[in-house]
Order: structure tokens, then C-alpha cells, then sequence
């Protein structure tokens, strides 16, 4: 009995606090208010595009290859001249210190531990430099281009100064549909523009304050003109058509950022997953194309990757793990989703992430796809 205890304890690691990343949402849920709770899951309207997200990975199915003679698959990849130990970025996201005290502090030394990359957003809970002299890893800013162009462009600028490495532009007009949230009169100054505080925990996000959301009304000329100005190479988020692909390549994006926000931003918009095949035949092979919306295990990084992606953004499980457990919850989640991925990899017969492609996914699944 001892002896198969001890078998148990070497594969599953039962000495680790959480298991399964079932353990860390549990524990978060326990945290948190219900209200905190509200904004970490929050969509718009009837929140059917959060939905969306997740019932699309659902749908795929895998083949997995008998005697495929795998036995210790590579998870590591490169994109944007990063080396990652697993093909995933630290999604950008806001208020996070309604989640844990260190918010994007924590966050940055987990995923420099874990071996890859940082989105930090302009609604953070600490300025980007406190963000960047945490970790080695603080190497995308996202910002949102509103407001005045010499604001933006002075923002990317002290982005540059601390050491970031690119732009992650989004557009974000006017305020979204968070009913639960409108319920629960809860409000994060920063993720849609300034607003009034709410009971949450969170301090004010300041870099925000320099922005003016009063004046939203960018086109792609003005997009475009600004990432031939910046300072840094941009890459664009919320690209959810073929058309806005073609569109942001066309103003200069070096990469693409595949996204509807995890259902944040307009309800009944389709999944991110279903549109992210027509992206990548929009943008070629060549250029870079990060995901996100709908990531909730291991093997929906290997489903994102055989639709076309390069590497998927980890938004809610962070931050659950952030609330379940601060730096080590993420570092935890971050190393169980490396293990599912590799566990995946090898089931389906890959040695590399790069022999994801669509003949990994059932046939009668993929073709809803095409
Ligand atoms: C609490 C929270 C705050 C967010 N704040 C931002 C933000 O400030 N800027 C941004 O570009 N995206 C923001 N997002 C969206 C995430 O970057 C990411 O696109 C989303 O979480 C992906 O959906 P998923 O987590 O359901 O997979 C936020 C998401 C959450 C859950």
C-alpha cells in the first residue's frame, strides 16, 4: 500500500498543493468576493460569446495515433523572437489587484520561473515600470489607442524606457455591457476608461488617467500612423475577421493577436477559436498570430495551435490562479498547463509543437473549419 502511495505521490505530486487546476479554481472562488468573483467572469450582455469561447474548443476532437513512438515530446517554441518553454503569453489584463495584493508584480516572477512571456496592460494595478523591474519577462504593453496621439505616443515611449519590446494596440471606444457587474455597482478604473471605484480591492490604474476616452474616434489611418511612429514594434488585438487581419498587417503590425476578450467586450460575436482559420489564411504562414478567448486546459493550447495559432494568451486561468494562491498559483497553473500540453503532444504523436497542424483534429470536426 505504502509503496503504491508513494507511485501515486511521484506522478501526480501530491506534495504540491494543488493537483489539478480544478484545486486552484476552487480555492479562488473561495477568496474572492462575490463581486470580484462577478468582474473575473463577467462578459457582455447575455455573456454568449463567453460561452462561445469555450463550447468551440469542445466541439474539436483529436486523433490520437496508435504506436506514434513519442516518448519525451518538446513543448518549447519561438515567437516574436521569444523563447517560451510552452507556447503561451501572460494575457494582458487589468485590476488584477482585485484578485492578489501583488497583482502583476506576482504574475511576472511565476512566469519567469515558468519560462515564458508578459503582457502587461495599461490597466494594471502597478505602473509598467514597477511591472518590469519585477521580472525579466514584463516584454509587451498593451495600450489602448484613443484619445490624443501624442499621449499614446509618449506612453509608448516610457514603454520603451522600461524595457518592453512590443506594442500591443487595442481598441476599446466606449464602455461594455457588464451586467453583472452594473448589478453588483462594480467598477475597475482603467480596463474600459476611467470609472468610479467600486467595493473591490483594487487600487487605481494611473497610467489610464493619460489617455483620454473622451476622444475615441481612431480609424485605421490613424493606427497606422501611429505604429509607424512607435517606438517599438505593435502587434494588434481583437482581430476577429479576415478583413481586420488584412487591415492591421496592411497599417504595419508585426503579429496578430487573435481575441473577442474572453466575451468582454460585444456579446454575439462568434468564438474567437472559429474565426481564427480564416485569419490564418488571411495572414499567411509567415506572421506571427497569438490567441486567446476560451483557453482552459492543455490541450486547448494544442487545438489553438492546429487551427493556426502560434501561441495562445492565458487571461482567467491566471488570474484565478493569482487568486487562489498569488505567485505560486500561477506558477502552479502555468506548470500544469505545460504538463497537459506535453501530455498532449505526445498522445497525438507530435515530438514538436510545430507538428501541430490540422491533421491532428478529426476530420468531421475540422471541416466545420473550412
Ligand atoms: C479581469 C479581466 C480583465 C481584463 N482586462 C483587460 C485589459 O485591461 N486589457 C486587455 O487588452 N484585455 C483585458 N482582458 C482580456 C484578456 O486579456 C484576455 O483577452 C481574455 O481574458 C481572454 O479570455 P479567457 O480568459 O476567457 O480565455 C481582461 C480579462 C479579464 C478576465
Amino acid at each position: 500500500m505504502a509503496d503504491k502511495v508513494s507511485r501515486i505521490d511521484d506522478r501526480y505530486a501530491t506534495v504540491e498543493k494543488y493537483t489539478t487546476l480544478r484545486g486552484i479554481h476552487h480555492d479562488a472562488r473561495r477568496h474572492l468576493s462575490e463581486a470580484e468573483w462577478n468582474y473575473l467572469w463577467c462578459g457582455t450582455g447575455d455573456e454568449v460569446t463567453l460561452k462561445d469561447n469555450v463550447a468551440a474548443f469542445d466541439r474539436y476532437r483529436f486523433v490520437a495515433p496508435l504506436f506514434a513512438g513519442i516518448d519525451n515530446p518538446n513543448t518549447q517554441t519561438r515567437v516574436l523572437g521569444f523563447d517560451l518553454s510552452f507556447p503561451a503569453f501572460i494575457a494582458p489584463f487589468g485590476g488584477e489587484a482585485v484578485f492578489h495584493p501583488e497583482g502583476h508584480l506576482a504574475i511576472g516572477r511565476a512566469a519567469e520561473a515558468a519560462g515564458i512571456q508578459q503582457m502587461v496592460p495599461v490597466a494594471a494595478s502597478y505602473p509598467l515600470e514597477d511591472i518590469a523591474a519585477a521580472s525579466s519577462v514584463a516584454s509587451v504593453f498593451q495600450m489602448t489607442f484613443v484619445g490624443d496621439e501624442g499621449a499614446v505616443l509618449d506612453l509608448m515611449d516610457r514603454a520603451k524606457a522600461a524595457g518592453y519590446r512590443y506594442i500591443c494596440a487595442t481598441y476599446s471606444p466606449i464602455r461594455q455591457w457588464r451586467e453583472r457587474m452594473m448589478e453588483d455597482r462594480f467598477s475597475i478604473r482603467g480596463e474600459n476608461g476611467p470609472a468610479n471605484f467600486g467595493p473591490g480591492r483594487s487600487d487605481p490604474a494611473p497610467l489610464v488617467e493619460l489617455l483620454d476616452f473622451t476622444q475615441p474616434r481612431w480609424n485605421w489611418q490613424q493606427a497606422a500612423r501611429a505604429i509607424a511612429r512607435a517606438p517599438l514594434p505593435c502587434i494588434v488585438k481583437g482581430v476577429t475577421s479576415a478583413r481586420d487581419a488584412h487591415a492591421a498587417l496592411d497599417a504595419g503590425a508585426v503579429g496578430l493577436y487573435v481575441s473577442n476578450y474572453g466575451g468582454r467586450t460585444v456579446d454575439r460575436t462568434p468564438a474567437a477559436l472559429d474565426v481564427l482559420p480564416s485569419i490564418r489564411r488571411a495572414a499567411g504562414r509567415e506572421v506571427p498570430i497569438i490567441f486567446d478567448s476560451g483557453v482552459r486546459r492543455g490541450s486547448d493550447i494544442a487545438t489553438a495551435l492546429a487551427l493556426g495559432a502560434d501561441a495562445v494568451a492565458l487571461g482567467r486561468l491566471i488570474a484565478l490562479g493569482l487568486a487562489a494562491d498569488g505567485e505560486h498559483g500561477v506558477r502552479r497553473t502555468l506548470d500544469l498547463l505545460q504538463r497537459e500540453f506535453w501530455t498532449t503532444l505526445g498522445h497525438l504523436g507530435c515530438s514538436k509543437v510545430e507538428d501541430l497542424s490540422d491533421a491532428v483534429l478529426h476530420q468531421s470536426e475540422l471541416s466545420l473549419a473550412r
